[in-house]
């Protein structure tokens, strides 16, 4: 276990010196506050203090796995199937996507999962983050069988969206309970592929819909692999121009 390191803030008896000693509450008064045995409770308490504030340190500490989170995001492209035996695949989850497991995390065994987002009507294979906004969530290869849906709503463009929700399997091996973790990978692939030829562009210089037209093009110029791509482009959309 690795020693933590904190600090405890609290309160001193007025008269209690710093150079206090323990030596000194061996005797049954104690000469600064003339306390007996009620000062040593103090002393007993604030140990039970101190040790709780170690415990908590070192729980506090990421787990290698979080074991009972019941929010998880893909750090990946990560394959969705439809049965707990994974044999059947129905799509991909984009990185940083949000999956809402239903039980806690147990290693190598398939995780059934719920996930939100809005497909636009005509279209149920892409699930989008938000209507109106192509940040995609997943990927379908075909038409979803039983999603539920959640509502409806139109775009700025009349377009008419669904809000749904997807129940699959995934393996839990690429997931984190740690979304910052996916975008500071996502932030330093960006600043080491995409600025050879040209400074980096921020994320907030165009819009979520506008970066995949770019990407497209980048993309050749960077030699990106299609999960580099995939990361960079959700990183990009996701911290766009509103
Ligand atoms: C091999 C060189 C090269 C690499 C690597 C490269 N770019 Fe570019 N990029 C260019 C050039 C040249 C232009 C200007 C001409 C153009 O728009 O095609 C440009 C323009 C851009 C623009 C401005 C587009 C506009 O419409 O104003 C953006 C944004 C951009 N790049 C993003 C990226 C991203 C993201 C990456 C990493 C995936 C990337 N670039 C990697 C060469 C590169």
């Amino acid at each position: 276990m690795q020693p933590s390191i904190f600090s405890i803030t609290g309160f001193a008896r007025p008269g209690t010196s710093p150079g206090h000693s323990l030596d000194r509450h061996r005797q049954s008064r104690c000469p600064n506050t003339g306390a007996g045995r009620i000062h040593r409770y103090r002393l007993f308490a604030l140990s039970v203090a101190l040790a709780l504030a170690t415990t908590r340190a070192v729980s506090a500490a990421p787990p290698a796995k979080a074991s009972n989170a019941s929010v998880e995001y893909a750090t990946q492209l990560t394959p969705i199937y439809s049965d707990a035996s994974l044999s059947q695949q129905i799509g991909t989850l984009s990185p940083s996507s949000e999956l809402h497991l239903q039980a806690d995390i147990t290693p190598s065994a398939a995780e059934p999962f719920s996930i939100d987002g809005w497909f636009q009507q005509g279209n149920e294979q892409s699930l989008f983050l938000d209507k109106g906004k192509r940040i995609v969530v997943a990927a379908l290869s075909r038409p979803p069988k039983g999603y539920e849906k959640l509502g409806e709503a139109k775009d700025d463009y009349d377009n008419v969206w669904v809000h749904a929700r997807l129940n699959a399997y995934v393996n839990p091996q690429s997931l984190t309970g740690d979304q910052a973790t996916v975008w500071q990978h996502a932030a330093t692939l960006y600043q080491a592929r995409c600025s050879a030829c040209h400074a980096v562009h921020k994320p907030a210089e165009f819009t979520a819909n506008q970066w995949p037209g770019i990407l497209s093009i980048m993309a050749r110029n960077a030699a990106l692999r299609p999960d580099e791509l995939a990361l960079i482009t959700e990183y990009l959309q996701t911290h766009a121009k509103p």
